[in-house]
């Protein structure tokens, strides 16, 4: 296998104010609670159910085209016993009844696009792209999910990285497509969640919205400068040199 060919560079200006995340799970509760929130390519749905514990989103979609059944094992496992003798969607469906009975969940299955094209223009604030990983498909997923997230809204892609595995015989196409996607749309980033394995994700904002880095530490000299941070300065050292002794 090749790699893929290299991603555009992207503009400083798309990366203002970025941030580094120790892990996706760090992401979670810097988004907003209570959220419309879908995840393209839910697996078995260990992510799902992490979202709705830290994220209480009011309405969760959850898009996949739920055939890893079909494989005779996956992640080492039986699919047999993965899923309990039933299908992908039974199980994932199995797992979240009450919510999908209570009406704060909807389950799409087919092809990750196809699903998200039904839902409303701007009608989600979080989208997270995981589902098929090579190039035409990220760069799908991505262009309808631009078009279904609010003004305001957030866009996470997961695997920030060229290939799965030493040896693999495709490449992802991830990095190019969510560069192109940011470079075409003006999206910039946000956060880079690192993985321990470099599988990362990336944090993706209109770029309108991102932190300017100008300003926050324009805001910081101010508030250096302001009688409340002098004043608070000798509580909150005391406070910091508490908690790095417990
Ligand atoms: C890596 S798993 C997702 C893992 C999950 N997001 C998590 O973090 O736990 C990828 C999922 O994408 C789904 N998938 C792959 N290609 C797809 C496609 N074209 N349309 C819809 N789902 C797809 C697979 O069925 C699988 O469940």
């Amino acid at each position: 296998m090749t790699l893929p060919p290299e991603a555009p560079t992207l503009p400083a200006r798309l990366l203002h104010g970025a941030s580094v995340l120790p892990n996706r799970e760090a992401i979670l509760p810097l988004l907003p609670k209570g959220c419309e929130f879908a995840e393209v390519g839910v697996g078995t749905g260990g992510f799902s159910r992490l979202v709705l514990s830290v994220c209480a989103p009011r309405l969760f979609v959850a898009i996949d085209e739920f055939r890893l059944h079909e494989l005779d094992t996956l992640w080492g496992q039986p699919t047999q016993t993965l899923f309990g003798g039933g299908t992908h969607a039974q199980s994932y469906r199995s797992g979240f009844a009450d919510r999908i009975g209570s009406g704060r969940m909807r389950v799409l299955e087919g092809d990750s696009a196809d699903c998200l094209e039904q839902l409303e223009d701007r009608s989600l604030d979080v989208i997270y792209v995981d589902a098929d990983h090579r190039y035409e498909f990220v760069r799908r997923d991505l262009a309808v999910a631009g078009r279904k997230v609010r003004d305001d809204g957030w866009i996470i892609v997961n695997d920030y990285i060229m290939v799965a595995e030493l040896g693999a015989t495709i490449p992802y196409g991830v990095v190019n497509a969510t560069h192109e996607f940011m470079i075409e749309h003006d999206w910039g980033m946000q956060y880079l969640a690192l993985q321990t394995r470099m599988f990362c994700d990336v944090v993706l904002r209109p770029s309108h919205l991102l932190p300017d880095l100008a300003s926050l530490q324009h805001e910081v000299a101010l508030l250096r400068a302001s009688t409340s941070w002098r004043v608070t300065r000798p509580l909150r050292a005391a406070v910091g040199l508490l908690r790095s002794r417990r």
